[in-house]
């Protein structure tokens, strides 16, 4: 093989990549004004730790809506909110916020284990409802918020961000036009020193963003399922694990989280017949990579990298809070919905399963 048709191969990707570098999600956003309805939709945010602030920036920020409550039952994160945002309401009750006549829409960006009795009260009030990944503590809770939702036709979607990235986005356009090939293997790491959860493992806490892009990406669901791990920091709750999926046309993928890591690491690489991407997160310009083997070499030939670095810088979290807007509006179905929620739920259980077991777990027999 050449090194020149190589090059060729390499360029001819590249100038694919460099044909459109506006996402549909993105795109969704200039449309506006498609809105059926042009009241601003009046949100109520619960839950102001670390997360509900930037949810609450970005949806201030958008049109068409206003955030006029937070709720958190902590005074000092209350306090802290309402010094940069004097003018909205702040109560400590969630129950009193979500049953307000006043409230369109709930956002809730709390610990895993209330995210099922915040979203239930919510959308038996009527509120459309916004929850943050994972969207329940198992999979019952999330079918009944997905029955409950249907049954009061409203929208219920889970924040899976990284779906509202430019780069999965164009992921997702790459692995589908089968740029790379078949694939043959996907490995993800995600870890950090710190941050630790206190009501799930590390599991539950970052697997579910490599679930997510893997769901969206790859249109299937795993077969089979094994997890281990430990816990060295707080034993029952394991800090570090290695989850293999395997799925019934032969492809695998290991992912690896830990919050015991001295270098923050969020990485993704996809493995195909016809070449390769490295997704990594962290790096400030060029996320993905392309890495393109000439056409009809061996496996063994080695392919040239071509790095993309043009890709629209917007804030994931304003795409994904105006996608909520408009999905709200529009009566649409999210992109991250709450089926989608339930089924990385379902992934999560056979994985905790898997731990506890110490061997692999069928997906598909439970
Ligand atoms: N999508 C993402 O990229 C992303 C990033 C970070 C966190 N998250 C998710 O956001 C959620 C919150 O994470 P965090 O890091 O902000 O946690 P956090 O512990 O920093 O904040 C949670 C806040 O919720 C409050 N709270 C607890 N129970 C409440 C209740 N019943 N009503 C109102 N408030 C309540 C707590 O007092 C706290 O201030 C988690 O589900 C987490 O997985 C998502």
């Amino acid at each position: 093989m050449s090194r020149t048709s190589s090059v060729k191969n390499a360029e001819t990707l590249a100038a694919f990549l460099h044909s459109d570098s506006r996402p549909p999600v993105l795109r969704e956003l200039s449309r506006q004004n498609n809105h059926r309805f042009q009241a601003p939709l009046n949100l109520a945010i619960i839950g102001c730790g670390y997360w509900g602030p930037n949810l609450l920036r970005n949806f201030q920020d958008l049109p068409h809506c206003r955030v006029t409550t937070i709720c958190d039952p902590d005074n000092d994160r209350l306090s802290a909110v309402r010094s940069l945002y004097s003018d909205l309401n702040a109560s400590t009750d969630c129950t009193e916020v979500v049953a307000s006549s006043e409230i369109d829409a709930v956002i809730i960006a709390t610990p895993l284990r209330s995210h099922f009795p915040i979203a239930k009260a919510a959308l038996e009030a009527g509120k459309h409802t916004f929850v943050e990944k994972p969207i329940a503590a198992s999979s019952c809770e999330a079918e009944e918020l997905n029955s409950l939702a249907r049954r009061q036709r409203l929208t219920l979607m889970v924040g899976h961000t990284f779906l509202y990235t430019a780069e999965v986005q164009k992921l997702n356009e790459l692995i589908t036009c089968g740029a790379i090939g078949r694939l043959l293997y996907i490995t993800a790491r995600r870890m950090h020193d710190g941050l630790v959860r206190k009501d799930c493992n590390v599991l539950w806490d970052l697997a579910p963003h490599d679930l997510s892009i893997l769901a969206y990406v790859l249109r299937k669901s795993p077969a089979r399922v094994l997890c281990s791990g430990h816990g060295y920091l707080r034993p029952g709750a394991e800090d570090v694990v290695s989850l293999q999926l395997s799925y019934n046309d032969g492809l695998f993928v290991t992912i690896l989280c830990s919050w015991l890591n001295p270098r923050k690491i969020r990485e993704m690489t996809f493995v195909g017949t016809k070449g390769m991407i490295v997704y990594d997160d962290l790096e400030p310009v060029g996320k993905l990579r392309i890495y393109a083997r000439p056409p009809d070499s061996r496996l063994s030939v080695p392919a040239q990298p071509v790095s993309i670095d043009h890709l629209d810088k917007g804030e994931p979290l304003r795409v994904e809070c105006q996608h909520f807007l408009d999905c709200v509006r529009n009566e649409t179905t999210p992109l991250s919905d709450g089926s989608s929620g339930s089924a990385l739920i379902r992934i999560l259980e056979a994985a905790d399963e898997s731990l506890i077991l110490r061997k692999a777990v069928e997906l598909e027999s439970r």
